[in-house]
């Protein structure tokens, strides 16, 4: 860039370039002509060219005049208003990206100009889930603290008063005493187990992913899943998890409960993965900080997928297709995964279904410490 630093300056927006350049979003900045005159790191990463040779383009030399992008800039200058187009291929002798979300935005100080923001496709669609789900998991704090305190209270009241109406009732209106005690009951249950959702601090140590899942199958397979294969493919060199033991049981417990009832009893299959991967980088929203999320545990089974009224809302509190289910389990594993920092996603058809938890390694020393702490009080 000529000097994007002083560009900016010279435009009236000093720290401008500095601020972009912390971004891990590829933004440009193009002027009238479409110049490239700013490019933050990350759009020279995103669109393979330096800054310096950024400098020397036009939009229309990296990309085809007639391609959506160019089309979009346009759009922003003529209406004056930011345009957002999604899906997009970016295609030239220089370029190839598909499924690019693009955002574009006048700059009132530099008349003509517009501020570009690109994304990929999969980046975007994993924040944006990332997001919901982060979303669902609130929502679902919210309601068991609201539930904790507004039910439990006068539901101890109902159950005493009912108690008390029970000794002096007749033989008929002891037995309607009873119903009303026991549904309180069932009623202090469900809030006991909305409770789950509240906030607590998440205690964090190393942990052998392995060993959860051996236990989380041992569960299954003596119990609800003793009908069902469950297999396992384990990459053996997986580092430890940074993660909660007990909580990891839970979420794994769950999405291996989910698989069981949806397989056919008779050719139900459940297979339990994990694996090491180096690209996951995931930004956390409002925070600046970016997680590696490298260890990859999956649970997959041959089920008939998720129904399809259910696939957008999936995390959400109380959504179940099953007669009798409560539609908590995939709000909890949701809650319990942001609390990780982890990710998880969603891959469904017919015949595969696939729960992909992505977690973090321990920061640098943790695993070490810990070991130590355990050879100095031997077990
Ligand atoms: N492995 C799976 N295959 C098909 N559908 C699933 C699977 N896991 C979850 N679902 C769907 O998601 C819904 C919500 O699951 P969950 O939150 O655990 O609640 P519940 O199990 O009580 O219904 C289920 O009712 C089911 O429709
Ligand atoms: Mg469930």
């Amino acid at each position: 860039m000529p000097d994007s630093i002083d560009f900016f300056q010279k435009s009236g927006l000093p720290g401008t370039a500095h601020l972009l350049s912390a971004l891990p979003v590829p933004v440009v900045l193009l002027d009238v002509e479409e110049r490239f005159c700013f490019a933050n790191p990350a759009a020279e990463l995103f669109l393979g060219l330096s800054s310096s040779t950024l400098a020397q383009m036009h939009l229309t030399d990296l990309l085809p005049e007639d391609s959506r992008l160019p089309a979009l800039v346009r759009q922003v200058r003529a209406a004056d208003a930011p345009v957002s187009d999604h899906d997009l291929v970016l295609h030239s002798p220089r370029l190839h990206r598909e499924g690019v979300a693009a955002h574009g935005a006048p700059l009132p100080e530099m008349p003509g100009a517009v501020v570009l923001t690109l994304q990929d496709g999969s980046t975007a669609q994993k924040l944006d889930r990332q997001l919901n789900f982060r979303g669902a998991a609130r929502g679902a704090s919210a309601m068991a603290a609201m539930l904790a305190h507004e039910v439990k209270n006068p539901l101890s009241g109902i159950r005493g008063a009912a108690q008390l109406l029970e000794q002096a009732a007749s033989e008929a209106d002891r037995e309607l005493c009873v119903l009303i005690q026991d549904e309180a009951d069932r009623i202090r249950d469900l809030v006991e187990r909305m409770d789950m959702f509240s906030e607590r601090p998440l205690e964090r140590e190393a942990v052998n992913i392995h060993e959860v899942l051996d236990h989380v199958r041992r569960i299954a397979a003596t119990g609800f899943a003793a009908h069902l294969r469950i297999l396992e493919e384990y990459d053996p060199s997986l580092p430890p998890v940074w993660g909660n033991r007990d909580q990891l049981v839970q979420i794994l417990l769950n999405l291996v409960k989910n698989a069981a009832e949806a397989v056919d009893p008779r050719e139900g299959e459940i297979v339990l993965t994990t694996a090491y991967r180096h690209g996951v980088r995931l930004a956390i929203p409002g925070s600046r900080e970016r997680v590696h999320l490298p260890l990859e545990v999956t649970v997959r089974d041959n089920g008939p997928g998720i129904a399809e009224d259910v696939r957008a809302s999936l995390f959400e509190p109380f959504i179940t297709t099953k007669r009798g289910g409560q539609g908590l389990g995939l709000a909890m594993v949701a809650k319990l995964v942001a609390d990780h920092g982890a990710l998880i996603e969603c891959d469904s058809r017919p015949g595969r279904t696939v729960f992909r938890l992505s977690l973090a390694k321990p920061p640098a020393g943790a695993a070490l410490a810990q070991q130590r702490a355990r050879i100095r009080q031997p077990a």
